[in-house]
Protein backbone atom coordinates (compact mmCIF):
# COMPACT_ATOMS: atom_id res chain seq x y z
CA UNK A 1 0.00 0.00 0.00
CA UNK A 2 1.55 3.27 -1.12
CA UNK A 3 0.04 5.14 1.81
CA UNK A 4 1.81 2.93 4.30
CA UNK A 5 5.04 4.11 5.83
CA UNK A 6 7.89 1.62 5.61
CA UNK A 7 8.27 -0.45 8.75
CA UNK A 8 11.41 0.15 10.75
CA UNK A 9 13.76 -2.73 11.39
CA UNK A 10 16.76 -2.94 13.71
CA UNK A 11 19.34 -5.67 13.78
CA UNK A 12 22.75 -6.18 15.26
CA UNK A 13 25.66 -8.48 14.74
CA UNK A 14 28.53 -9.21 17.08
CA UNK A 15 31.98 -8.80 15.52
CA UNK A 16 33.18 -12.35 16.01
CA UNK A 17 35.25 -14.14 13.42
CA UNK A 18 34.31 -15.04 9.89
CA UNK A 19 30.88 -15.78 8.54
CA UNK A 20 30.07 -19.20 7.11
CA UNK A 21 27.48 -20.20 4.54
CA UNK A 22 25.09 -21.27 7.31
CA UNK A 23 25.10 -17.66 8.55
CA UNK A 24 24.54 -16.53 5.00
CA UNK A 25 21.60 -18.81 4.18
CA UNK A 26 19.99 -18.48 7.61
CA UNK A 27 20.22 -14.74 8.13
CA UNK A 28 22.23 -12.48 5.84
CA UNK A 29 20.39 -13.45 2.67
CA UNK A 30 17.01 -12.52 4.19
CA UNK A 31 18.44 -9.35 5.58
CA UNK A 32 19.60 -8.24 2.15
CA UNK A 33 16.01 -8.69 0.95
CA UNK A 34 14.42 -6.97 3.95
CA UNK A 35 16.39 -3.77 3.37
CA UNK A 36 14.38 -3.15 0.20
CA UNK A 37 11.05 -2.58 1.91
CA UNK A 38 12.08 -1.61 5.45
CA UNK A 39 13.79 1.36 6.99
CA UNK A 40 16.81 -0.52 8.34
CA UNK A 41 19.25 0.22 11.15
CA UNK A 42 22.05 -2.24 11.24
CA UNK A 43 24.59 -2.10 14.07
CA UNK A 44 27.87 -3.91 14.44
CA UNK A 45 27.67 -4.27 18.21
CA UNK A 46 31.26 -3.74 19.25
CA UNK A 47 30.28 -2.81 22.82
CA UNK A 48 28.58 -6.16 23.23
CA UNK A 49 31.85 -7.79 22.18
CA UNK A 50 33.42 -6.50 25.41
CA UNK A 51 31.26 -8.75 27.59
CA UNK A 52 33.36 -11.85 26.94
CA UNK A 53 37.17 -12.09 26.91
CA UNK A 54 38.58 -10.17 23.94
CA UNK A 55 41.81 -8.91 22.48
CA UNK A 56 41.88 -5.28 21.25
CA UNK A 57 43.75 -6.08 18.03
CA UNK A 58 41.41 -8.91 17.12
CA UNK A 59 38.37 -6.83 18.03
CA UNK A 60 39.45 -4.05 15.70
CA UNK A 61 40.10 -6.47 12.83
CA UNK A 62 36.90 -8.47 13.42
CA UNK A 63 34.88 -5.25 13.44
CA UNK A 64 36.30 -4.16 10.10
CA UNK A 65 35.86 -7.60 8.60
CA UNK A 66 32.28 -8.15 9.66
CA UNK A 67 31.35 -4.73 8.30
CA UNK A 68 33.03 -5.57 4.99
CA UNK A 69 31.32 -8.99 5.02
CA UNK A 70 27.83 -7.59 5.33
CA UNK A 71 28.38 -4.90 2.73
CA UNK A 72 30.03 -7.34 0.32
CA UNK A 73 27.09 -9.73 0.84
CA UNK A 74 24.70 -7.06 -0.37
CA UNK A 75 23.80 -4.86 2.57
CA UNK A 76 23.68 -1.47 0.88
CA UNK A 77 24.83 1.62 2.82
CA UNK A 78 22.55 3.71 0.61
CA UNK A 79 19.48 1.73 1.64
CA UNK A 80 20.33 0.72 5.20
CA UNK A 81 21.96 2.70 7.99
CA UNK A 82 25.07 0.67 8.81
CA UNK A 83 27.07 1.77 11.83
CA UNK A 84 29.17 0.77 14.81
CA UNK A 85 27.36 0.72 18.13
CA UNK A 86 30.27 2.54 19.82
CA UNK A 87 29.98 5.42 17.33
CA UNK A 88 26.54 6.28 18.68
CA UNK A 89 27.11 6.91 22.39
CA UNK A 90 23.39 7.35 22.95
CA UNK A 91 23.11 3.55 23.00
CA UNK A 92 25.12 3.32 26.21
CA UNK A 93 23.25 6.26 27.66
CA UNK A 94 19.81 4.80 26.96
CA UNK A 95 21.05 1.46 28.26
CA UNK A 96 21.83 3.08 31.61
CA UNK A 97 18.35 4.53 31.87
CA UNK A 98 16.77 1.18 30.96
CA UNK A 99 19.04 -0.50 33.53
CA UNK A 100 17.23 1.44 36.17
CA UNK A 101 13.79 0.13 35.26
CA UNK A 102 14.75 -3.51 34.61
CA UNK A 103 14.26 -5.97 37.47
CA UNK A 104 17.45 -7.89 38.25
CA UNK A 105 15.45 -11.13 38.29
CA UNK A 106 14.69 -10.79 34.57
CA UNK A 107 18.41 -10.68 33.77
CA UNK A 108 19.33 -13.74 35.85
CA UNK A 109 16.64 -15.70 33.97
CA UNK A 110 18.23 -15.16 30.55
CA UNK A 111 19.45 -18.44 29.03
CA UNK A 112 22.35 -16.76 27.27
CA UNK A 113 23.58 -15.29 30.57
CA UNK A 114 23.37 -18.71 32.19
CA UNK A 115 25.24 -20.37 29.31
CA UNK A 116 27.92 -17.73 29.02
CA UNK A 117 28.56 -17.39 32.73
CA UNK A 118 29.00 -21.14 32.72
CA UNK A 119 31.49 -20.90 29.81
CA UNK A 120 33.45 -18.01 31.33
CA UNK A 121 33.25 -19.05 34.97
CA UNK A 122 36.23 -17.02 36.16
CA UNK A 123 35.36 -13.80 34.35
CA UNK A 124 31.67 -13.10 34.84
CA UNK A 125 31.45 -9.34 34.58
CA UNK A 126 28.45 -7.08 35.10
CA UNK A 127 28.39 -6.38 31.36
CA UNK A 128 27.52 -10.00 30.68
CA UNK A 129 24.47 -9.73 32.92
CA UNK A 130 23.44 -6.36 31.50
CA UNK A 131 24.00 -7.43 27.90
CA UNK A 132 20.25 -7.72 27.11
CA UNK A 133 19.62 -4.18 28.34
CA UNK A 134 22.18 -2.75 25.95
CA UNK A 135 20.50 -4.81 23.26
CA UNK A 136 17.11 -3.39 24.30
CA UNK A 137 18.62 0.10 23.97
CA UNK A 138 20.00 -0.76 20.50
CA UNK A 139 16.51 -1.76 19.48
CA UNK A 140 14.21 0.73 21.22
CA UNK A 141 16.37 3.69 20.16
CA UNK A 142 14.99 3.45 16.61
CA UNK A 143 11.41 2.49 17.58
CA UNK A 144 11.27 -0.44 15.18
CA UNK A 145 8.35 -2.79 14.64
CA UNK A 146 10.53 -5.76 13.70
CA UNK A 147 13.85 -7.26 14.78
CA UNK A 148 15.35 -10.14 12.79
CA UNK A 149 17.30 -12.48 15.08
CA UNK A 150 18.36 -16.08 15.52
CA UNK A 151 16.41 -18.35 17.83
CA UNK A 152 18.93 -17.82 20.62
CA UNK A 153 18.08 -14.10 20.73
CA UNK A 154 14.29 -14.31 20.87
CA UNK A 155 14.33 -14.25 24.66
CA UNK A 156 16.24 -10.96 24.54
CA UNK A 157 13.69 -9.43 22.19
CA UNK A 158 10.92 -10.59 24.54
CA UNK A 159 12.72 -8.85 27.38
CA UNK A 160 12.99 -5.75 25.19
CA UNK A 161 9.20 -5.81 24.89
CA UNK A 162 8.86 -6.10 28.67
CA UNK A 163 11.18 -3.13 29.14
CA UNK A 164 9.28 -1.07 26.55
CA UNK A 165 6.00 -1.84 28.29
CA UNK A 166 7.42 -0.93 31.68
CA UNK A 167 8.76 2.36 30.37
CA UNK A 168 5.49 3.21 28.63
CA UNK A 169 3.43 2.42 31.74
CA UNK A 170 5.63 4.49 33.99
CA UNK A 171 6.39 7.47 31.78
CA UNK A 172 3.80 7.49 28.99
CA UNK A 173 3.59 5.86 25.56
CA UNK A 174 7.08 6.09 24.05
CA UNK A 175 8.25 2.80 22.57
CA UNK A 176 6.29 0.48 20.25
CA UNK A 177 6.78 -3.16 21.22
CA UNK A 178 8.92 -4.72 18.47
CA UNK A 179 8.37 -8.26 17.23
CA UNK A 180 11.18 -10.71 16.51
CA UNK A 181 11.43 -12.06 12.95
CA UNK A 182 13.03 -15.44 13.21
CA UNK A 183 15.92 -16.21 10.88
CA UNK A 184 15.31 -19.06 8.52
CA UNK A 185 15.71 -22.29 10.46
CA UNK A 186 17.79 -23.84 7.81
CA UNK A 187 20.10 -26.23 9.55
CA UNK A 188 23.38 -26.34 7.70
CA UNK A 189 25.46 -29.03 9.37
CA UNK A 190 29.14 -29.40 10.06
CA UNK A 191 30.98 -31.00 7.13
CA UNK A 192 33.15 -33.11 9.39
CA UNK A 193 30.53 -34.01 12.01
CA UNK A 194 27.13 -33.70 10.32
CA UNK A 195 25.27 -34.56 13.51
CA UNK A 196 25.92 -31.01 14.73
CA UNK A 197 25.34 -27.51 13.42
CA UNK A 198 28.01 -25.88 11.24
CA UNK A 199 30.09 -23.58 13.42
CA UNK A 200 32.98 -21.36 12.55
CA UNK A 201 35.93 -23.58 13.28
CA UNK A 202 38.32 -25.59 11.14
CA UNK A 203 37.31 -27.77 8.23
CA UNK A 204 33.73 -28.22 9.34
CA UNK A 205 32.67 -24.85 7.97
CA UNK A 206 32.60 -23.35 4.50
CA UNK A 207 33.37 -19.70 5.08
CA UNK A 208 31.79 -17.14 2.79
CA UNK A 209 35.27 -15.79 2.08
CA UNK A 210 36.90 -19.15 1.33
CA UNK A 211 38.81 -19.29 -1.95
CA UNK A 212 37.66 -21.89 -4.52
CA UNK A 213 40.58 -24.25 -3.78
CA UNK A 214 39.66 -24.17 -0.08
CA UNK A 215 36.00 -24.89 -0.84
CA UNK A 216 36.99 -27.87 -2.99
CA UNK A 217 39.38 -29.16 -0.33
CA UNK A 218 36.84 -28.92 2.50
CA UNK A 219 34.01 -30.46 0.51
CA UNK A 220 36.22 -33.30 -0.66
CA UNK A 221 36.73 -34.21 3.00
CA UNK A 222 33.07 -33.86 3.94
CA UNK A 223 31.68 -36.92 5.71
CA UNK A 224 29.14 -38.90 3.66
CA UNK A 225 29.25 -42.26 5.45
CA UNK A 226 25.89 -43.96 5.05
CA UNK A 227 24.07 -46.94 6.48
CA UNK A 228 23.98 -48.62 3.05
CA UNK A 229 20.69 -47.02 1.98
CA UNK A 230 22.72 -44.16 0.53
CA UNK A 231 21.34 -41.69 3.08
CA UNK A 232 22.82 -40.09 6.18
CA UNK A 233 23.07 -36.74 7.94
CA UNK A 234 26.17 -35.91 5.91
CA UNK A 235 24.47 -36.73 2.62
CA UNK A 236 21.34 -34.78 3.62
CA UNK A 237 23.53 -31.81 4.34
CA UNK A 238 25.20 -31.90 0.92
CA UNK A 239 21.81 -32.24 -0.79
CA UNK A 240 20.52 -29.30 1.23
CA UNK A 241 23.45 -27.23 -0.01
CA UNK A 242 22.85 -28.43 -3.56
CA UNK A 243 19.22 -27.27 -3.33
CA UNK A 244 20.48 -23.81 -2.35
CA UNK A 245 23.35 -23.47 -4.80
CA UNK A 246 22.76 -25.98 -7.61
CA UNK A 247 20.95 -25.50 -10.92
CA UNK A 248 17.50 -27.11 -11.36
CA UNK A 249 19.12 -29.71 -13.60
CA UNK A 250 21.82 -30.58 -11.07
CA UNK A 251 19.32 -30.84 -8.23
CA UNK A 252 17.08 -33.16 -10.24
CA UNK A 253 19.93 -35.39 -11.38
CA UNK A 254 21.48 -35.87 -7.97
CA UNK A 255 18.13 -36.37 -6.24
CA UNK A 256 17.29 -39.09 -8.75
CA UNK A 257 20.69 -40.68 -8.32
CA UNK A 258 20.21 -40.60 -4.56
CA UNK A 259 16.86 -42.36 -4.87
CA UNK A 260 18.31 -45.06 -7.16
CA UNK A 261 21.31 -45.42 -4.90
CA UNK A 262 23.58 -44.68 -7.88
CA UNK A 263 24.81 -41.37 -6.53
CA UNK A 264 28.52 -40.66 -6.72
CA UNK A 265 29.48 -38.46 -3.83
CA UNK A 266 32.80 -37.38 -5.32
CA UNK A 267 30.85 -36.01 -8.27
CA UNK A 268 28.27 -34.31 -6.05
CA UNK A 269 31.04 -32.65 -4.05
CA UNK A 270 32.78 -31.50 -7.20
CA UNK A 271 29.61 -29.89 -8.57
CA UNK A 272 28.74 -28.36 -5.23
CA UNK A 273 32.21 -26.85 -4.78
CA UNK A 274 32.04 -25.37 -8.26
CA UNK A 275 28.60 -23.82 -7.66
CA UNK A 276 29.43 -22.42 -4.23
CA UNK A 277 32.76 -21.00 -5.39
CA UNK A 278 31.00 -19.24 -8.27
CA UNK A 279 28.11 -18.01 -6.16
CA UNK A 280 30.43 -16.23 -3.75
CA UNK A 281 32.89 -14.93 -6.36
CA UNK A 282 31.41 -11.39 -6.42
CA UNK A 283 31.30 -11.45 -2.60
CA UNK A 284 34.99 -12.35 -2.35
CA UNK A 285 35.96 -9.63 -4.77
CA UNK A 286 33.95 -6.90 -3.07
CA UNK A 287 35.17 -7.97 0.37
CA UNK A 288 38.82 -7.81 -0.71
CA UNK A 289 38.29 -4.41 -2.29
CA UNK A 290 36.68 -3.04 0.88
CA UNK A 291 39.36 -4.42 3.19
CA UNK A 292 42.08 -3.06 0.91
CA UNK A 293 40.54 0.38 1.19
CA UNK A 294 39.95 1.14 4.89
CA UNK A 295 39.22 4.80 4.09
CA UNK A 296 36.14 3.85 2.13
CA UNK A 297 34.94 1.58 4.93
CA UNK A 298 35.57 4.34 7.46
CA UNK A 299 33.58 6.80 5.35
CA UNK A 300 30.63 4.40 5.12
CA UNK A 301 30.69 3.93 8.90
CA UNK A 302 30.99 7.66 9.56
CA UNK A 303 27.99 8.33 7.36
CA UNK A 304 25.98 5.54 9.01
CA UNK A 305 26.83 6.80 12.48
CA UNK A 306 25.73 10.28 11.57
CA UNK A 307 22.36 9.06 10.35
CA UNK A 308 21.90 6.80 13.39
CA UNK A 309 22.85 9.63 15.78
CA UNK A 310 20.19 11.89 14.27
CA UNK A 311 17.43 9.45 15.28
CA UNK A 312 19.17 8.46 18.53
CA UNK A 313 19.44 12.07 19.68
CA UNK A 314 15.74 12.54 19.08
CA UNK A 315 14.74 9.44 21.05
CA UNK A 316 17.07 10.21 23.91
CA UNK A 317 15.80 13.79 24.30
CA UNK A 318 12.26 12.47 24.43
CA UNK A 319 13.24 9.86 27.03
CA UNK A 320 15.16 12.32 29.17
CA UNK A 321 12.29 14.79 29.17
CA UNK A 322 9.80 12.07 30.08
CA UNK A 323 11.79 10.77 33.05
CA UNK A 324 12.48 14.22 34.44
CA UNK A 325 16.11 14.83 33.57
CA UNK A 326 16.56 18.55 33.06
N1 LIG B 1 22.67 -10.12 20.84
C1 LIG B 1 22.65 -10.27 19.41
C2 LIG B 1 23.40 -11.54 19.03
O1 LIG B 1 24.16 -12.04 19.79
C3 LIG B 1 23.30 -9.09 18.73
C4 LIG B 1 22.53 -7.83 18.93
C5 LIG B 1 22.90 -6.78 19.71
C6 LIG B 1 21.29 -7.49 18.34
N2 LIG B 1 21.99 -5.78 19.62
C7 LIG B 1 21.00 -6.18 18.79
C8 LIG B 1 20.42 -8.16 17.46
C9 LIG B 1 19.82 -5.54 18.40
C10 LIG B 1 19.26 -7.52 17.08
C11 LIG B 1 18.97 -6.21 17.55
O2 LIG B 1 23.24 -12.03 17.95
Amino acid sequence: NFLMKKQTLVSGVRPTGQLHIGNYLGAIKQFVELQNDHECFFAVVDLHALTTPFDPKTLRQDTLEITADYIAAGLDPKKATIFLQSHVPQHAELAWILNCITPLGELYRMTQFKDKSEQHKDSINAGLLNYPILMAADILMYKPTVVPVGEDQVQHVELTRVIARKFNNKFGETFPEPKPILNKTLRVKSLTNPEKKMSKTGDEALLMADEPAEIHRKLKKAVTATDGSGKSAGVENLILLLREFGTKEQIKNFENALDDNTIRFSELKEVLAEQIANYFAPFREKRKALLANPDELAAILADGAERARAKATETLSEVKAKIGLL
